[in-house]
């Protein structure tokens, strides 16, 4: 658990299942179910999940990452809209590469929209660097992904 200013950054649990799904649905036009969301917390043992907590325990947001062999891969990282601006994804995504260094990852990498340009800012403030693209990447609009890497 980290603690950093007024933000708690803290394991996913299914306890923050349900306000975890509504950040998702408000967040991404094709957003994960409650189920997918859940089995990443009990099926998957390469999943990392956090989320940020404010002093009342509300979740602001949250990230996932998936642990392969020696790379991280990030799967969602998202903030409630009210929270937004304020910090709370830098927090997110410096506490996942923190965990990635400490689980001696020689990297990280994700995908991202080509318009959707405040995660990109998000992930170059972060050491984030595009390396390539995959074609027609997201089934609703048919728009590509860019594909980042951080290199530790
Ligand atoms: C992307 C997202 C996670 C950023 O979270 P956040 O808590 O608002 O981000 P922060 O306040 O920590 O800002 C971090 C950086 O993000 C970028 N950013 C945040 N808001 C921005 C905006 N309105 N315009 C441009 N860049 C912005 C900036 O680089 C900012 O750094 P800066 O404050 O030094 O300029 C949030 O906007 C979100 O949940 N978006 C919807 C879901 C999504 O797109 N997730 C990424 C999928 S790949």
């Amino acid at each position: 658990m980290f603690k950093i200013g007024s933000i708690i950054i803290t394991k996913m649990a299914l306890n923050h299942l349900e306000d975890v799904h509504a950040i998702e649905q408000e967040s991404f036009s094709v957003p994960w179910s409650k189920k997918e969301l859940q089995s990443e917390l009990t099926n998957n043992r390469l999943a990392v999940y956090l989320v940020a907590l404010n002093e009342n325990s509300d979740v602001m947001g949250y990230a996932g990452m998936w642990h392969v062999v020696n790379e991280g891969h990030i799967t969602n990282i998202a903030v409630k809209r009210e929270f937004r601006g304020q910090g709370v994804g830098s927090r997110l995504l410096e506490s996942i590469i923190e965990i990635a260094g400490q689980k001696e990852m020689i990297g990280i990498t994700l995908e991202v929209r080509i318009s959707n340009m405040k995660a990109q800012s998000l992930y170059t403030k972060y050491g984030f660097k595009p390396e390539g693209f995959r074609k027609r990447y997201y089934s609703d609009t048919n728009e590509d992904a860019i594909i980042m890497w951080k290199h530790f």
